[in-house]
This record gives structure tokens, C-alpha cells and sequence, in this order.
């Protein structure tokens, strides 16, 4: 099953990206592309990564230098 259409990124490929030791959505998308488009899979890519992490969320997300995601994202799994 793809965890990101937009690129077309299987739920074994997400976790292969959690298990090298991304540890937030932009590590994600900077591993596999996951979440780098529309946006849509990000909260799926947070509840694989609160899995991983379970502090995950709980500290708000400054992502910058993305173009494609709001400056201060918050993880919604917080
Ligand atoms: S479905 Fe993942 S970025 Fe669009």
C-alpha cells in the first residue's frame, strides 16, 4: 500500500526511512520524498514516526526551506 501517492512511496519504504533514522517529516521527505508534495500523507507519516518516536509531535516542528509546507508546521500527533 503507498503511504504517499505523490510519490508513490509504499508503507515498507516509510518505515525503511524511519528505520535509518529519519525522525521527522521533513528527514522523511529528505529520505524518500514522502510528504514533499500536496501534503495529504503527512499525518500518516507522523503517526509512523510517533511509533518510532513516541516524543514525536510533542515538540512543535520548524520546518524551513521547503517551499511546499507552512514555515512552522506543527506535527498534529502533539
Ligand atoms: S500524498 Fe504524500 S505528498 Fe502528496
Amino acid at each position: 500500500m503507498f503511504a504517499c501517492l505523490c510519490f508513490a512511496v509504499t508503507d515498507e519504504e516509510l518505515d525503511a526511512a524511519i528505520d535509518a533514522g529519519a525522525r521527522t517529516e521533513e528527514q522523511v521527505g529528505d529520505t524518500c520524498g514522502a510528504g514533499t508534495g500536496c501534503g495529504s500523507c503527512l499525518d500518516r507519516i507522523c503517526a509512523r514516526l510517533v511509533r518510532a518516536e513516541p516524543e514525536h509531535g510533542r515538540i512543535p516542528l520548524r520546518v524551513a526551506g521547503r517551499g511546499q509546507r507552512p514555515p512552522d508546521r506543527r506535527c498534529r500527533a502533539g
